[in-house]
């Protein structure tokens, strides 16, 4: 991950998510993704749509639930341009998100920009080297009340044992009632992971500031997430976010509860 500017890929996903048509809720702002968008000055490929259209549509279902089911904390780890804050917007409920330090401040200015900075409490983290239920802690977030947490095309930046603490530091700070909502990147059994990853990321242009790095047998993935203290309750097929799929490569969405 290149440091010193914000994520291109989050870029890519926001642009491409603006274009969606997407419920909001009562005092959300429909032109939020737009508006967060101003100015990023490319045009994401095409192919991008499908597989961003199929997380969205997962993603936003499960705030619009958690909402309603009385959920007033939802925690949106490696955030980047999401604009859910704002589209989502309801009384007494709390976003809050995190992701490296670049891109937090290009979203601090361009919330700023749209008068939409109290809308979301923003933290600076890198995954790779910090505790994230600290993190948490250490903005307001209240590790006794049931929290929705997302971590959407987020997992396959981190390796396997980020991927794991994460997963955990989420699941110690989640008490009954949470949920997690997440997309992994994994491929068809019997082929050697590593290699996999490495003839994905030959394909990507976006490979040498941001490559992927967790791919694995969907078996392999759930179990991680178990392991973490996540008891996955919905898998779903989604199309894949690349150009080109190789070695029965699929990003699956994942819903998961404490437990
Ligand atoms: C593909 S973008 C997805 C952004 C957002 N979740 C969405 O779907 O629109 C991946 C995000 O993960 C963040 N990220 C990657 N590695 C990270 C790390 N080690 N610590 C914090 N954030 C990280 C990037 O900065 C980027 O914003």
């Amino acid at each position: 991950m290149n440091h010193a500017v914000p994520s291109r890929t989050s870029q890519a996903v926001a642009l491409t998510r603006a274009t969606i048509d997407r419920p909001t809720s009562a005092e959300g702002s429909a032109d939020a993704q737009r508006l967060l968008c101003e100015g990023m000055g490319f045009t994401p490929p095409p192919w991008l749509l499908p597989s961003i259209e199929a997380r969205t549509r997962f993603v936003d279902g499960q705030v619009q639930d958690a909402i309603a089911g009385g959920v007033r904390q939802v925690v949106i780890c490696g955030a980047g341009y999401d604009d859910r804050a704002l589209r989502f917007r309801a009384d007494g409920v709390r976003f809050f998100e995190l992701d490296h330090p670049d891109t937090q401040a290009d979203k601090a200015r361009r919330l700023r920009a749209i008068g939409g900075e109290a809308a979301v409490t923003l933290a600076a983290v890198d995954f790779r080297t910090e505790d994230v239920g600290a993190i948490l802690a250490g903005c307001g977030h209240d590790a006794q009340q049931p929290t929705l947490f997302i971590c959407e095309g987020l997992l396959v930046y981190l390796d396997e044992q980020t991927c794991h603490r994460l997963l955990a530091g989420l699941a110690a700070c989640a008490p009954p009632g949470s949920r997690l909502a997440v997309s992994i990147a994994t491929h068809a059994d019997g082929r050697d992971s590593a290699q996999v990853v490495a003839s994905a990321n030959a394909r990507r242009r976006a490979a040498a500031a941001e490559p992927w790095r967790t791919i694995l047998p969907a078996g392999q993935h759930l179990d991680l997430l178990a392991r973490a203290g996540w008891t996955v309750s919905r898998v779903t097929q989604s199309p894949t976010a690349s150009s080109e799929v190789s070695d029965g490569r699929l990003s699956l969405l994942v819903l998961a509860a404490i437990g």
